[in-house]
């Protein structure tokens, strides 16, 4: 698939690019490159990188600057201050666990493509009268799972999903077998043991078994 300029990158094109989108929390910066890198290895090239830690963003853009072949996004972007902070650093796609029209506009503002995270019928309606049709159902299991994206696909014909929080290599194909399910997000590719231990290889071995989903 060929790399669209930062400025077209949708939301979409983020979802379609694996079954999978890693949701990635760093502690050191030093793992940045050699992660990414190794979930590239693996056939994962669309990383999210959740704002939960105080290197983050000198980790999206360690990411953005050394590994090219990666697409970098930012995750847990909760406010325009976040928003912005992702795009200075070089992301190229936000992901937010709930939404507000605030966040959804500052994403426009500063020209990032935005997975917003919805749980009930009434955020998803939120946040398509403000132009999103490609959201991601968070927390996914805890909320409802494969049966809520089931009976959300009546109301919500026109809504692709990204289900992530507590999906695994296990349920993923639960998943993805539904028709509103375009691809999954989850920890499980990076383990924070095997980025502790520098194990770049296992991080390869568990992104190239996500290539077996099938979408
Ligand atoms: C998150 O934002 O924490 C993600 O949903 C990851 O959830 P998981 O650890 O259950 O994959």
């Amino acid at each position: 698939m060929t790399t669209p300029s930062a400025a077209t990158f949708t939301a979409l094109q983020v979802m379609q690019d694996a079954p999978v989108i890693p949701v990635i929390v760093l502690n050191d910066v030093a793992h940045a490159v050699p992660m990414a890198r190794a979930l590239v290895a693996g056939g994962v090239r669309m990383l999210e990188v959740t704002l939960r830690t105080p290197q983050a963003l000198a980790c999206i853009e360690a990411i953005a600057r050394a590994v090219p072949e990666a697409v970098v996004g930012a995750g847990t972007v909760r406010s325009r201050a976040d928003a912005q902070a992702a795009a200075n650093a070089g992301a190229r796609f936000a992901v937010s666990p709930g939404y507000t029209s605030a966040v959804g506009q500052a994403c426009r503002d500063v020209g990032l493509a935005l997975l917003p995270g919805v749980a009930t019928g009434s955020e998803i309606m939120m946040a398509q009268e403000d132009g999103f049709t490609e959201l991601k159902f968070f927390p996914a299991m805890q909320a409802g799972g494969p049966a809520m994206l089931k009976a959300w696909s009546g109301p919500f014909f026109d809504v692709r999903f990204c289900p992530t929080g507590g999906v695994s290599l296990q349920n993923a194909a639960d998943f993805l077998a539904l028709p509103n399910v375009v691809c999954v997000g989850g920890s499980w590719l990076v383990p924070a043991d095997a980025m502790a231990a520098g194990d770049w290889a296992r991080i390869t071995q568990l992104a190239a078994d996500t290539q077996g989903l099938r979408r």
